[in-house]
Parts: C-alpha cells; structure tokens; sequence
C-alpha cells in the first residue's frame, strides 16, 4: 500500500522560508529519491498572503491554528524571533508535531525547556539550520563524533561578521557600508546589532558548546563582545605581525589547578596566525574547528548564511522526520534518533562555566605612548611582574604629535592578571589613552 505524504507546514516565508519553498521545487525528485517518501508542503504561515505559493499550500496568518492542523507532520519554524515562535512551537509539540527550526536565539534561550517537552511529548526539535547556516555542524558534532571527548571548539559562526571583517581587511571599505550590503543579502539578522555585537554568534555558541560537552544550554553564562570597535588600524598591524583577526567563538574545555573540569564559553574578535585554515574563510564563509580525542583536529567550512545554505539544513533535518516517521513504528523510531543535545537528558553535567576573569588567553595590546625615554621599559617591567611572558613588541615610529602605537603580543595569560597589568600600564604618565586589547590564539591541537 503506498504510504501517505509527509506533510509540511512553513512558518515564516522570509529568505529562510522562501528558499525552502524553491528547494522543494528545484530538488523534490532528488529528495524523495533518498527518502522514498513523497513530501508535500499543505501550509504557509504568513502575515501577507502570496501570489507566487502554488493554490494548492493554504496560506494563513492564524499560526496557532496552522500547527494543529491534522495534514500538518512537521512544522518547519523560520520566521525568528523568541515570543511568538515560542509560542507556537510549544503549542506544535503539545499537538504532538515534529518540528524544524533555525531558530538559534530560541533554542538559545529556552532550549532546555523546548527539548524537555518535546521529549516528554515524544517528538523532535530539530535545529540544524540555527548553527552555520548550510555547513552541517550539529550532525558533526552530535553524530559524527559522538565517540569522542571534545576538547575544545573554535568557529567563525556569524556571516554578516565575517562578511564585514573580510570587506574591511581586502577592500578598505567601511563598516556601515560592507553592513548595509549583507542586510541586503539577506544575511543579516532582523536585528543587525545581533551580527555585529556577537549576540548571534553566543547563541550558536550556546548550542555547539551543549552538544559538545552535554551541558545543557547556558547562553546567559557565554562572555560576548562583538566587531564593532575593530579598526583598520589594528588589522594591519594584526596582518604586520602575520596575524589575521577574525570573529570567533570559542568552547573550551580545562582542567583547574583545583582538579576539577571548568569550561570556557567566549565570543570575541581574535587574532589568528594567516596561515591557519581559520584566517583564511572569508566572506559569508563560516568555518567550526573541533579539537577532539582520540580523532585530532578537523575543520568545517561552508556558507553560513543566505537562503540556499539555510534551507539546505532544514531540508536535511525534514528528510531525518521523514525517515523516521516512515519506520513501522513512528515511537519506536523517534526513540531512536539521538538525543536533542546529543547527550541523554539525564547525564547532561553542571560542569562550571567560568566567569571572564578566570578565562585563560593570548593577547595582542596597542598602547598610545609618548615619546619618552624609559616608557618600554616601565610597561614590559609592569608584565614581568604580573607572570606576563611577552612574545613580540613592535613599535612605529613617532608622528607629528610625538606619540607611538606600541603593539605587544603576549603568551596566554589568566584575563584578571591581563586586566591588572592594563589597569597599571594605563596609570602610567606617559601612556596617553586606554590600551586596545584583542585576544590572541594560536589553536594549537
Ligand atoms: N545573521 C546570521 C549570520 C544568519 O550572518 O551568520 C545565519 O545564522
């Protein structure tokens, strides 16, 4: 007997949503040439209707009611936002219907309770498309490499950031300029201080770092600085030194003098040497270096936003549903499938997130001095006291105004001593400004 179609409802036909809607189109022989099973979109949820969604998908702004609809299996969630989509998430589960979301603010935020009721509800919560847009990151790292213990992880995880660090290094253009142009894209977030503050990359973060380390999610606790005071000025002397900075997020996981295990959640701009794999995704690109044991490093690269990439993972986490909604058995199969972050439930740890001050990281510093006689040596003396070993200095030469950039590499360093050691440097009479820091790492295996 020939099985019924899967059915689909989209909410949300943004650039997410409308790219799912032409995948299905441009590749529905392919995908149901690996699933076997027809699947058929039976709903859109959109505010505006539209003439260009076959007659056929009923098209409603009511997403309340959309999700309860019995022709409705798996309700694909890309309309952002942590109030309504909330809302009508919980109320799809509660209905007992699967769910695909890119949603990565949500599952941030309150993922820990979306995935418990979906578990008590017996059904999933989906998320590959929330993390690297099309690069598949969450099957890597939740699958994959399941039989590893994952050290750390480092990623550039926010196309619009990238976009814009790469456009300001290669082509000297301007901020706002390069942003207005991946707002245009359809790269930015709704809200683009979310890009370029690193709010967007902390909540991709968020989940990399549970699925990881199976810790539930604590997005509150990651240490998050964006890419808006990056200046050219440091990106050469960045590139000078053989450097490139990129804006990373990192998930760490240490070993504390007092034995026990701490674990590292930051996102902030770092400098990286040029020749590392990392330095070198430019663009929209994003890229997620994995250090694990006993398999060593391995890097995935990508795009990391638009409407291709995004709807590619979507369309994977759906075919997953299909497979599994197409078992003799949905319970059985659904009971099957990995756990949401990849641990079970009950064994996710409370290992301690650390607080910034005890963070452990390199540091490049640029401090405005004047021209004195001695002033090197008052500020290397200041590191040297504070167990600060120094790794490279440069100095430029004095302008009209008798001042110079002094750009001072220094080995990985506890944050509270860094800060210490800046806070005396910055008493000094002859350092005439606040001193620039940008964390530094050489991501060694
Ligand atoms: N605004 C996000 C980015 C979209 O630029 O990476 C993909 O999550």
């Amino acid at each position: 007997m020939k099985k019924q179609p899967i059915c689909l409802a989209i909410l949300g036909l943004g650039t997410v949503g409308t790219g799912v809607v032409q995948l299905l189109e441009s590749n529905l022989g392919e995908i149901t040439r690996r699933t076997g099973r027809e699947v058929k979109i039976t709903h859109v949820g959109t505010r505006r209707q539209r003439d260009d969604i076959d007659k056929t998908i009923n098209q409603s702004a009511d997403l309340m009611n959309i999700v309860t609809q019995d022709d409705v299996d798996i309700v694909i969630e890309v309309m952002g936002g942590t109030t309504t989509a909330k809302d009508v998430i919980i109320h799809a589960i509660k209905h007992g219907k699967h769910v695909v979301t890119a949603n990565k603010a949500l599952l941030a935020e309150h993922g820990n309770e979306i995935f418990a009721l979906a578990d008590e509800h017996n059904v999933k919560v989906a998320y590959e498309a929330s993390v690297a847009g099309g690069i598949p990151i969450i099957k890597v790292v939740r699958e994959a490499l399941s039989a590893n213990k994952i050290d750390w992880l480092a990623g550039i995880i926010n196309g619009t950031g990238n976009f814009i660090l790469t456009e300001m290094r290669e082509k000297g253009r301007a901020f706002d300029d390069v942003l207005a142009e991946a707002q245009a894209l359809g790269y930015a977030e709704a809200d683009p201080t979310f890009d370029v503050e690193g709010i967007d990359a902390a909540h991709k973060l968020t989940l990399l770092a549970s699925i990881a380390f199976g810790i539930p999610l604590q997005f509150d606790k990651v240490y998050c600085e964006g890419i808006t005071k990056i200046t050219t000025q440091d990106v050469k002397y960045a590139e000078e030194l053989g450097y490139r900075i990129k804006h990373l997020g990192f998930a760490v996981r240490r070993q504390l003098a007092n034995g026990e295990e701490g674990i590292e959640l930051r996102v902030h701009p770092t400098l990286i040497p040029d020749d590392e794999l990392l330095a070198n995704v430019n663009g929209v690109k994003n890229a997620v270096l994995v250090d694990a044991h006993p398999v060593g490093q391995t890097m995935y690269y990508g795009a990391g936003a638009g409407a291709g990439a995004t709807a590619s993972a979507v369309m994977a986490d759906v075919m997953d549903l299909v497979r599994a909604l197409s078992c003799p058995s949905a319970e059985t199969a659904n009971s099957n499938l990995v756990p949401h972050l990849a641990f079970l439930p009950q064994n996710l740890d409370n290992t301690r997130i650390l607080s910034a001050d005890e963070m452990i990281s390199g540091y490049y510093l640029r401090v405005q001095v004047k021209d004195d006689v001695g002033v090197l040596a008052k500020i290397t003396q200041i590191l040297s006291k504070s167990d600060i070993s120094i790794d490279a200095i440069l100095q430029k030469p004095a302008h009209e105004l008798g001042e110079v950039p002094v750009i001072i590499m220094v080995d990985p360093v506890m944050e509270r001593n860094m800060n210490e050691a800046i806070t005396k440097i910055e008493a000094l009479d002859s350092v005439v400004d606040s001193v620039i820091r940008i964390r530094l790492d050489e991501l060694i295996e």
